[in-house]
């Protein structure tokens, strides 16, 4: 038997004698990638150090990455899907490459974790027109011992990683113990036979917005291995709700539940999961509070799912702090951020429950009214949408009520009548967008312009595309704008950035405005927080091929409008954090 502590301790251990650095979890949510709400991958974090910054830690990297997915949401309550998960890592930047990454995970697997040789397949990249077939990685594995018939060439779908729709990206090689008593053919089919517990991504491409794949400068391995389902495996047990992560809590549960069922155990799953998954995004040390906006929605819907969960098998809602209390004990010492934080976590928890307690008995209710007199079997749009706004009900929970009862909803009226209610708070939403002018006069116009500007000169310039704007704020006279990156720019950086926005002005191109929504603004390559912001439409300002950028403006017509750009200080803000101070003058 192999518990949590002892598994994360053994791989940090073992890849540390293989001369990697440790280095701690990153944040819940993201510092460097607006593309996701939440980190999902130990190798989010270490994008700018996947695409050639240098790592204060050196080449070789280490790591037990806490993670969330919500993308399979409704997975959850079956054996292994979860919403929050650690995932332990190991990374090459621009180091070793496939012969050692599998030779070390083979050695890992078979000698520190006792796996018998026997026990494991592979997969490796079958071979396309973008990236050829994978003979060295199977070559590799063949030198190890593993058997040609074990070893599975799959096309991209299987053999391909990457984050998002664009960054580094490669083929893999995924690692899977044999369950004898499941049937299955191959790792491609999900009979059960095959539980995928490692993948090694060997990062060598670029996924640009318009598809294209260029080589990166350097070849990386990421590898991420998910640490409840590998205790399950290795401890034989039948779902990751046995591990000694949830195990204590879910018995908890399962003590207060009168009438045992399955459904009252999918039940108890859901609410120790998604408990958890919300006492490290409370306590998070950039952690959010509930709320109906990005990542404080997530957690709004998850706690509030839970807590329908927890009155549907009888339980009180107070139930989701004492699960709180025991996350925090289990983990406590290995991600002390819990153990700081145990108050907030608590009381936010507590705050939260209570309030949704109040109103989803008179909602569930309502629902049921609601389910004696609707038309073609459909909730309407409108109905969505009272339940949202009175009883708090999240849309997504209306439409999982809806299913459990045959029933569908009109989802596209529910995005009219949030819109419509929308408009009618939009003054205030205006007032939120100019964030950081503080006024909109021609002058703070203009230097909000060159904010933009800058913003992209600074990304070409710095050959790196994951800077964002940290903070802003303009007056009539300067403009100031902060951003992540990790040194002090160079007088000649300074100076091609200056030259850059120069350019731009010279060129005098329109400044023009459309409005989509931010799945369009993603795809249209604009630069932005993305799925930011519920059911919106977003305003995307481009200036000829020198900036596209979502913003609620206002801005200049023409960057010709704008004079001569001039940064007057380049200085630290905070760690990791850049400062400019620039002005505009006449020319
Ligand atoms: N980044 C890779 C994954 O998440 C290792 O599977």
């Amino acid at each position: 038997m192999l518990n949590s502590t002892e598994l994360r301790n053994k791989y940090l251990e073992f890849f540390r004698s293989k001369g990697h650095t440790v280095i701690p979890s990153a944040s819940l949510i993201p510092e460097n990638d607006p593309t996701v709400l939440f980190t999902t991958a130990g190798m989010q974090p270490l994008v700018p150090y996947l695409l050639g910054q240098r790592h204060p830690g050196g080449r070789r990297l280490t790591d037990v990455q806490k993670c969330v997915r919500t993308g399979d949401i409704d997975e959850v309550g079956d054996d292994t899907h979860c919403t929050f998960f650690e995932m332990l890592g190991n990374w090459s930047l621009g180091d070793y490459f496939k012969q050692e990454s599998i030779a070390w995970s083979y050695e890992f697997l078979t000698k520190e974790l006792g796996i018998s040789p026997e026990k494991l397949a592979v997969t490796v990249f079958r071979g396309d027109e973008d990236c050829p077939r994978d003979e060295e990685a199977a070559a590799v594995w063949k030198k190890m011992g593993i058997p040609a018939e074990r070893i599975f060439y799959l096309p991209k779908e299987n053999n391909w990683w990457i984050a998002g729709a664009t960054g580094p990206c490669g083929e893999d090689t995924e690692i899977f113990y044999i369950d004898d008593e499941k049937e299955g053919d191959s790792p491609a089919d999900d009979g059960g036979k095959y539980v995928e517990i490692w993948n090694n991504v060997f990062m060598h491409y670029y996924k640009h917005a318009d598809g294209r794949l260029t080589e990166l400068e350097q070849k990386n391995v990421d590898t991420g291995m998910g640490l409840e389902r590998t205790l399950m495996t290795l401890n034989g047990y039948s779902s990751v709700y046995d591990t000694d992560v949830l195990r204590p809590v879910c018995e908890l549960l399962r003590g207060k539940v009168s009438c045992p069922s399955e459904e009252a155990e999918r039940a108890v799953r859901i609410i120790a999961d998604h408990t958890r998954t919300a006492t490290f995004i409370l306590g998070d040390p950039r952690g959010v509070s509930p709320s109906n906006v990005d990542r404080g929605y997530i957690l709004r819907r998850l706690i509030r799912r839970a807590v329908r969960y927890a009155r549907g098998i009888g339980l009180d809602a107070s139930v989701l702090t004492e699960c709180a209390a025991k996350f925090i004990a289990i983990y406590g010492d290995f991600y002390t951020e819990l153990k700081d934080n145990s108050e907030k976590i608590l009381e936010e928890l507590r705050l939260e429950t209570e309030k949704f307690d109040k109103t989803l008995h008179q909602g569930l209710k309502e629902f049921e009214k609601l389910l004696g007199y609707i038309k073609d079997n459909r909730i309407s749009g409108k109905a969505a949408f009272k339940l949202y706004d009175t009883y708090g009900f999240p849309p997504e929970m209306t439409l999982e009520l809806s299913r459990e009862h045959g029933v569908t909803v009109d989802m596209e009226g529910f995005e009219r009548a949030f819109n419509e209610h929308q408009q009618k708070s939009k003054a205030g939403a205006e007032q939120k967008f100019k964030g950081g002018l503080s006024d909109s006069g021609v002058e703070t116009t203009r230097l909000h312009t060159a904010t933009h500007l800058l913003m992209e000169a600074l990304r070409r310039t710095l050959s790196d595309p994951n800077i964002m704007q940290k903070g802003s704020n303009i007056t009539p006279e300067r403009l100031r704008l902060d951003f992540n990156f990790p040194r002090p720019l160079t007088e000649e950086e300074i100076k091609a950035v200056e030259e850059k926005v120069n350019e731009a002005i010279a060129a005098a191109v329109p400044v023009t405005c459309e409005e989509m929504t931010p799945d369009e603004a993603h795809a249209s390559g604009a630069v932005g927080v993305f799925g930011d912001r519920y059911g919106d439409v977003v305003k995307v300002y481009t200036m000829g091929n020198y900036s596209k950028e979502i913003c609620g403006g206002p801005h200049a017509a023409n960057t010709g409008e704008l004079g001569h750009f001039k940064i007057v200080k380049e200085q630290s803000s905070s760690a990791g954090v850049r400062r400019i101070k620039a002005v505009l003058e006449a020319k």
